[in-house]
């Protein structure tokens, strides 16, 4: 198999890897969280100059991590969409500039590829068919993993994504940015029963709910009417049981989804990725589920179920095996169905 680099930029990760064989050689990951936490949120315009920043330094960190030198590899990889596209520019350029200057061919990948190739990383005999559950900062999706590159979408958010859910209901709070690690360790410490909150269900136009599809929208204003109803009936807010309640809503609401669609579609094994898949509520809940239903749930390890360049290395290995390379002209796209 391919010895890949790829340089993953498309939020607020500076990220390069190196992949051989779906064995992680060495993988960079410049986080910008703390210097995106003082605007409350990601700025686009700053995501972009970080990375400028820090795609040279992290690209000879990760050649030198691996021992390895430009022989060695036999392609770059660099994800090309969705995402921003001024953050995604710089990785692409980077990229183009090593494939041009090493004489390399260029694999371009689809984030959420990424994302779902994360799982191969770690848990050597997952095969396809499977269902992944992606559940990020920016997307909800379920997806029909067919083959290298046959995928179809199942389900998906109509409006918040599952970690933008978190995030906002967080910062409603004043708990800060990202919101979905503070929530969960408050709601470690709370009741998830103390409030019945909506599950966000997607109603359909002949009757009943989307199996599949999801919306957290409703259910982040429910929070925020219970949130102005408490504080001004008992001038606090009580953080830890509403932290519970809210996640216990969306860890079920995916779960019930997951579940539904692995059994309608006789898929086995649910691997789950994405920032959110670290919710404790999450894993809980699907755990239990799943062994119910006697299917296989996957988390990969945090450190590459959130945004990171081996899981990109991965899947442009795979590409790269099947003779799948991007001509020098590729662009980045905000948004791409995968
Ligand atoms: O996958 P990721 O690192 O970046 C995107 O591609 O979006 O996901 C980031 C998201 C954020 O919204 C963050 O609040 C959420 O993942 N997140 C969590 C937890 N850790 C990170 N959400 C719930 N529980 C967590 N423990
Ligand atoms: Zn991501």
């Amino acid at each position: 198999m391919a010895t890949v680099l790829a340089v993953e930029t498309s939020c607020d990760e500076t990220a390069v890897a190196i992949v051989n064989n779906r064995q992680v050689l060495s993988s960079i990951v410049a986080s910008q969280i703390a210097v995106h936490k003082s605007y409350g949120g990601i700025v686009p315009e700053v995501a972009s100059r970080q990375h400028v920043e820090y795609v040279n330094l992290a690209i000879a960190q990760a050649l030198q991590d691996a021992k390895l030198d430009w022989k060695s590899i036999d392609g770059i990889g660099v994800t090309c969409a969705p995402g921003l596209v001024g953050a995604l520019l710089v990785g692409l350029t980077a990229a183009k500039t090593l494939s041009l200057l090493y004489q390399k061919p260029l694999i371009g990948v689809h984030h959420l590829e990424g994302h779902i190739y994360a799982s191969y990383l770690t848990a050597a005999d997952l095969q396809p068919p499977f269902l992944c559950l992606l559940v990020s900062g920016g997307h909800t999706s379920l997806i029909y993993v067919k083959d290298c590159g046959h995928y179809e979408t199942l389900g998906h958010t109509r409006d918040d994504a599952a970690g933008e859910a978190f995030d906002k209901v967080a910062r409603l709070m004043h708990l800060g940015y990202p919101g979905g690690p503070v929530i969960d360790r408050l709601a470690q410490q709370g009741n998830p029963k103390a409030f019945a909150l909506p599950e966000g269900q997607v109603s359909l136009p002949t009757g009943g709910f989307h199996r599949y599809d999801s919306s957290f929208s409703g259910l982040k204003t429910a929070v925020l009417r219970l949130t102005q109803k408490l504080q001004e009936e008992t001038g606090t807010l009580p953080v830890e049981d509403l932290a519970a309640s809210f996640q216990e809503a969306v860890a079920k609401a995916l779960t019930k989804r997951a579940i539904a669609c692995a059994l309608d579609y006789g898929l086995n094994t649910i691997v789950v990725g994405g920032g959110v898949a670290a919710n404790s509520g999450l894993r809980q809940h699907l755990q239990t589920a799943a062994q119910a239903h006697n299917l296989r749930v996957l988390f990969p390890p945090l450190k590459f179920c959130t945004d990171n360049a081996a899981m990109i290395a991965c899947a442009a290995a795979d590409h790269l095996d099947r003779g799948h390379t991007s001509p020098l002209t590729l662009g980045a796209q905000s948004r791409m169905p995968i």
